[in-house]
């Protein structure tokens, strides 16, 4: 069949939205109208570079944050039918390898076989330009910047009709990496002192997560005044404009203590960034690194030796340590309860071809999340 897609032909170019041609699934795979996608930053390192090595050359098609209809399921697929609302997992879930088997389903094996962007199921392509040439799909095998697409059951979580899914397509990465970030990887508990750097997309659900949980105090720091706003909205009880404004603001916050927990999220990792925020962090805290660095970053500028006398805690958070079969239909239920707000992470909408103005928006510091949402 033909559907619409956004393109991204070569780095640091525009997305380009071309009309592609779209194979049926084959076995373990599933057909999905799409209904919406956000527009992570992590499809933006696709196109600095950022993640040069992890993930597809260009060209390629992009998205990984997305939700919607099943149109079609493949030989084998069990678990789904036609008019199942779906979640996309931008890490698939087999359920059965070790990670998954181990309540670790963020870190399955199966996220391994989509670094090419290929199917996970033989490693070929379904979808295919208008001179038939193969698109590798960006991040997670996904290609949610387009109208359908096809992918692995196992990148599927069946959700609720009643959930809208423009606003659920933001579960299939921002909301469960934020809010597990603090909720699973820092682990905050009632009481705890925690800091949030960078408030975006990722870092207003971990503001979200660390009040849910019972934070005493969540400083939002980022050099963005609307970002501080909305940060208040989230739950954050203070704000500040850098890293050096939040050290200075400690005796107040943290009784000089420095924070129980720090969670990184700004926009793109810096080795710099971090050694900074790791002053942040009191005795025995967790710092906790979320916003993805560069693969070409060879070393991180940290005074070890506070690793030992205060014992901090260093630690990486892919997918909120989450386990999106679980968390993803939970927070939707959060969600449902007025527990957890979606709507007012949703600044603007575009449709396919807002695409580049929603990522110039994201980088101007406009948006929360922009969201594409397809006209069918
Ligand atoms: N680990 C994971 O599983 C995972 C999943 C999704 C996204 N990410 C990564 O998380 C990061 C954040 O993504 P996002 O979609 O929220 O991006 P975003 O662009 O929406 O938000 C980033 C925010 O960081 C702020 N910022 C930039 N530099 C800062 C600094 N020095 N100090 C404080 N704030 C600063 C920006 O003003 C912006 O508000 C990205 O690197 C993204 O790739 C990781
Ligand atoms: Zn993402
Ligand atoms: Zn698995």
């Amino acid at each position: 069949m033909k559907t619409k897609a956004a393109i991204l032909r070569a780095r640091n170019t525009a997305w380009s939205v071309e009309e592609i041609e779209l194979d049926p699934p084959k076995a373990g795979e599933v057909l999905v109208k799409i209904v919406a996608s956000g527009m992570c930053h992590s499809d933006e390192h696709l196109v600095t570079g950022d993640l040069a090595g992890a993930t597809p050359e260009p060209p390629l098609l992009g998205g990984h944050e997305g939700a919607g209809i099943v149109m079609e399921v493949g030989a084998g697929v069990f678990s789904l039918v036609a008019g199942d609302h779906v979640v996309f997992g931008f890490i698939p879930a087999c359920g059965r390898c070790p990670s998954c088997a181990d309540g670790h389903s963020n870190l399955c094996d199966m996220g391994s076989l989509t670094a090419t962007g290929m199917q996970i199921s033989d490693g070929t392509a379904r979808h295919h330009a208008a001179d038939g040439s193969d698109l590798a799909l960006g991040i997670g095998s996904l290609g949610t910047f387009a109208h359908h697409t096809v992918v692995h059951e196992a990148s599927c979580i069946k959700i609720e009709k009643e959930i809208p899914l423009d606003k659920a397509c933001l579960l299939g990465c921002g909301v469960v990496t934020g809010w597990g970030s603090a909720v699973y990887a820092a682990d905050v508990q009632p009481g705890d002192t925690v800091a949030v750097v960078g408030c975006g997309g990722i870092g207003s659900n971990a503001i979200q997560g660390a009040k849910l949980a019972g934070a005493r105090v969540v400083a939002a720091i980022d050099p963005v005044e609307f970002k501080r706003e909305k940060a208040m909205e989230f739950g954050a009880t203070h704000t500040h404009a850098s890293i050096d404004d939040a050290l200075a603001a400690l005796p107040d916050t943290t009784w000089n203590r420095g924070f129980d927990k720090v969670i990184m999220t700004c926009g793109v990792g810096n080795g710099d960034v971090l050694g900074q925020a790791f002053w942040l962090g009191g005795k025995r805290s967790k710092i906790v690194v979320t916003n993805i660095h560069s693969t070409t970053e060879a070393s991180i500028a940290i005074p070890a030796v506070f690793l030992t006398v205060f014992e901090k805690q260093l630690i990486g958070s892919l997918f909120g340590s989450a386990n999106p079969r679980k968390d993803i239909p939970k927070l939707l239920e959060l969600y449902t309860q007025g527990l957890l707000d979606l709507d007012g992470l949703v600044t603007k909408t575009y449709p396919i071809e807002g695409i580049n103005e929603g990522y110039a928006d994201m980088n101007s510091g406009k948006n929360i999340r922009g969201v594409l949402v397809y006209e069918h």
